[in-house]
């Protein structure tokens, strides 16, 4: 690194912002699963707004790129460096204040270093909700939640980060400060420009700050785990519960017999719920702000009229607490489950929730004809018409033979996507993963659009280049 730059960096944010030691310095260079690692130039982790818009000034000037980064659990790699060592990672991790907290405007202010468990274990205290919810919740960032426009588990109920965003604080790439941190639910005075912040990777600024919407605290939830027979079993069980149920259904997830497989045969403590192995598997969610609500009956009606018509096959109703968090744990650890199965293709496709059955049973054929015996780990937020349609090797084949196919896969998959006019990324984002795909299944208009935008807001190309576009 030239000295003089590492000396006026150091001169802002000060030893304790510079990750100088190469073991530390690794986490900040690869992704958690190890699909994606790179070099950096320098590792800057600045601890207020005014450090990270005096170190972009200083970036701008020198023509150096710099990547952003939360708590580094994308799935794209957009948080990681490339190859070249001249990249600069910004990580956000030191600004970690919750700025205010109003339950009466139901808002939360924080920096964008906060970790997003935080903010719903912060909201609870003052009797309000922060519904985001997300395996990675104990490590992402609400800045890397606004950079992916995060999903989850309770994007039925709730919506995705654009959806629970009030207003946002960011750095430009020029270094200049747009403190957009409103808390109105309405403003309507021309271009909502936080919403060209969110979901753009990093790709158009640092985001430092958010005001984020808070909900009314749900005092009674009821979960069920339920075997179905089939994917169109689980559309006609969602609209069934919902005609009963209403806005009460805060989640609905699918999951694969493989998918629940995985998960007890590698995550300890995890263990099957059913003496018999059904196809698939719904976890379902009730919740209702009166404690007094018996949500467990309403649930339990809804399934039993469902098992009449054979839409269910068995079901279990949480009875306490611990039951509920083994439900969700189940569930939760099938993208750490699927690591141990060796060599894994992830997907992260959405579709009309109405066509999810024939996608799965189209791309599955399609699939079997390029590689036969594939595992096939296909979950998600079903409500949504959200699929992770994720590949696992077959047993017997080779990792290097599998990794060899994996680009025809990956297009049969997207190609059946597209045919289906669905989207190639629901909820993860791009980064390098999806950028080319992008070109070939997003219409040339929208990318045009989309180069203009980035042209106008980081003419010089140097925040987080090489992802999305
Ligand atoms: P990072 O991984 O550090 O960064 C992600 C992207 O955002 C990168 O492009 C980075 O450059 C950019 N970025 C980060 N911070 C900033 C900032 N302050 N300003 C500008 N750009 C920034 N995602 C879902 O949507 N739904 C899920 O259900 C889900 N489940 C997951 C489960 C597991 C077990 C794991 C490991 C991941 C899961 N993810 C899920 C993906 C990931 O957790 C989310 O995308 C999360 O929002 C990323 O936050 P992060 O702080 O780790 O961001
Ligand atoms: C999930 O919902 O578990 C993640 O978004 C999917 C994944 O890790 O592939
Ligand atoms: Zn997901």
């Amino acid at each position: 690194v030239d000295s003089a730059f590492l000396e006026q960096i150091e001169a802002i944010v000060g030893p304790q912002g510079l990750v100088t030691d190469p073991i530390e310095a690794q986490s900040y260079l690869a992704d958690w699963r190890g699909a994606y690692s790179g070099v950096a130039r320098l590792i800057v982790r600045p601890s207020n707004t005014e450090q990270v818009s005096a170190v972009m000034t200083l970036c701008a000037r020198a023509g150096i790129a710099v990547v952003p980064q939360g708590g580094n659990t994308g799935l794209c790699g957009g948080s990681i460096p490339d190859s070249s060592g001249d990249q600069v990672v910004m990580s956000l991790t030191r600004m970690n204040r919750v700025i205010e907290v109003d339950p009466l405007n139901d808002t939360i202010t924080v920096e964008a270093g906060v970790v997003l468990q935080r903010i719903q274990d912060v909201a609870l205290e003052v009797n309000r909700f922060f519904p985001l919810s997300l395996g990675a919740q104990g490590s992402c960032t609400v800045g890397g939640n606004l950079a992916t426009n995060a999903g989850g588990t309770a994007v039925l109920r709730y919506g995705n980060m654009r959806e629970l965003t009030l207003g946002i604080e960011v750095v430009l790439p020029d270094g200049r400060i747009w403190n957009g941190l409103r808390g109105l639910r309405k403003d309507n005075t021309g271009y909502d420009l936080k919403q060209l912040f969110i979901g753009a990777e990093g790709t158009l600024g640092i985001i430092t700050a958010a005001v984020l919407r808070l909900y009314p605290q749900p005092k009674a939830v009821a979960t069920a785990w339920v075997a179905i027979p089939s994917t169109h079993a689980a559309i006609d069980l969602i609209r069934l519960v919902q005609s009963q149920c209403g806005d009460r259904l805060t989640g609905f997830e699918l999951m694969s017999r493989v998918s629940v497989e995985f998960v007890a045969q590698h995550i300890p403590g995890c263990k099957d719920v059913f003496a018999n192995a059904y196809p698939w598997y719904v976890l379902m969610e009730l919740s209702d702000t009166r404690a007094d609500t018996n949500l467990s009956e309403m649930l339990e009606q809804s399934l039993a009229q469902a098992f009449e018509t054979g839409h269910v096959l068995d079901a279990v109703v949480a009875a306490s607490k611990a039951q509920v968090n083994a439900l969700w744990a189940l569930r939760e650890g099938i993208s750490e489950a699927q690591n141990h199965e060796g060599p894994s293709l992830k997907h992260d496709i959405s579709i009309a929730v109405t066509q999810i059955p024939d996608f799965i049973a189209t791309v599955g054929q399609r699939l079997a004809q390029i590689v036969p015996d594939l595992r096939l780990v296909t979950y998600g937020h079903v409500g949504d018409g959200n699929l992770h349609y994720n590949v696992s090797k077959p047993i017997e084949l080779d990792s290097d033979r599998f990794k060899a196919r994996a680009d025809e896969l990956t297009e049969a998959i997207y190609q059946t996507t597209a045919e289906f006019n669905g989207s190639i990324s629901a909820e993860h984002g791009l980064g390098v993963a999806k950028r080319d795909a992008a070109r070939r299944y997003k219409a040339p208009l929208e990318l045009e659009l989309m180069q203009q935008l980035k042209r106008a807001i980081d003419p010089n190309g140097l925040m987080n280049p090489g992802k999305v576009l």
